[in-house]
């Protein structure tokens, strides 16, 4: 006797949607397993606390799974969980060593065996995509890389060595010879610049616009990005930028693009400052957003620009939890 584990998602709690996930959650443990109907002893299923309109089980004995015994479980409601999930479980009479199936938004479920999935979240300043991707990396538990950061880290090196900023040569000769390395730590990304932790350090307004400065140079860029491919290679996560589902991750499989008006994001900028005790000016900070934009838009190389693929979500009138949702939902409407 093997068990052979699966899980799936639906859309929405409909009928309809719980027969086809159940159907095809089943066929496809079927056919990668090698297994006959015959050979099912019994199918468990449980659903989270969200589905109520029909019952998995009934949805598998429609689908042609009668001969083996079945039954429906719901389970408690978890914070955090994965909404709208339908979980089961096969008991075959057959010696073999089992591959179990995570479809939809389930594969998030088991990483280990599940295809793994990057996600490019792009957007100008204060377009809320760094609390978004952080929000997804931890609700899917994969790993958040702010490439923002690694620039910051940058930027930070040359206003310390008193270096010219509009000097390409001499920003290439200092970031040749940089250290970068990005850790993490209790699960928070920490930036560490020869050996020191900077990840307070490179938050100010001044290394924000250090920052758009040094990233238009193209060694500086191409360094960063091969940094970013080398720690996103091979692995679930979620890289925010300006550059990540043009430049870096083109074949990201899921692209979004955040954007805000000028003002909504220079207030979030604000808060966002202020409450790390920065006493900031509302217009000031504005104008070195939209400052920022016009730099981060017009470089020759890896311009912050929407990629063909990715999905635009305009963020000014949505909250964080809605923009999240928007996102899981268009990620679980594709695996
Ligand atoms: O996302 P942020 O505000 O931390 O980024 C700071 C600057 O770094 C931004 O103005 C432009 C640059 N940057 C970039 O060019 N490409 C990225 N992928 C991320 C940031």
């Amino acid at each position: 006797m093997v068990v052979i584990r699966g899980a799936t998602t639906i859309n929405e709690d409909t009928p309809d949607e719980i027969r086809a996930a159940v159907k095809e959650l089943l066929e496809q443990i079927e056919l990668r397993n090698m297994i006959a109907r015959d050979e099912i002893v019994s199918i468990v299923f449980s659903s989270t606390s969200d589905i109520h309109s029909y019952y998995p089980a009934k949805a598998a004995r429609e689908a042609g799974f009668e001969g083996a015994s079945l039954f429906s479980a719901q389970e408690p409601e978890i914070d955090g969980s994965l909404k709208l999930c339908i979980r089961t479980m096969l008991f075959v009479e057959k010696n073999i060593q089992p591959k179990h199936l995570y479809l939809r938004g389930a594969k998030v479920l088991r990483k280990d065996i599940a295809e793994k999935i990057n996600v490019a979240i792009d957007g100008p300043a204060g377009s809320g995509k760094s609390t978004i991707a952080k929000a997804l990396a931890n609700d899917y538990k994969i790993l958040y890389l702010d490439t923002g950061a690694m620039y910051r880290a940058c930027a930070l090196k040359a206003l310390e060595k008193g270096i010219d900023l509009s000097s390409e040569c001499e920003v290439e000769e200092l970031i040749r010879h940089l250290t970068l390395e990005v850790k993490y730590e209790e699960g928070t990304q920490k930036t560490y610049l020869d050996g020191a932790d900077v990840s307070d350090k490179i938050r100010t307004p001044e290394i924000s616009m250090a920052a758009s400065t040094v990233s238009r140079y193209p060694f500086v860029r191409l360094k960063m990005a091969e940094k970013q491919r080398e720690i996103a290679s091979g692995i679930s996560c979620v890289l925010d930028g300006r550059d990540i589902g043009t430049f870096v991750l083109p074949t990201a499989d899921f692209k979004f693009f955040l954007t805000a008006s000028p003002e909504v994001r220079a207030e979030r900028r604000k808060r966002e400052l202020e409450s790390k005790g920065y006493t900031v000016d509302f217009e000031q900070l504005k104008e070195e957003i939209v400052r920022r934009d016009q730099q981060d838009m017009n470089r020759a190389i890896a311009p912050l620009k929407q990629a063909e693929d990715a999905i635009l979500i305009d963020t000014s009138a949505m909250t964080i939890e809605e923009v999240l949702q928007a996102i899981k939902k268009k990620i679980q409407e594709k695996i």
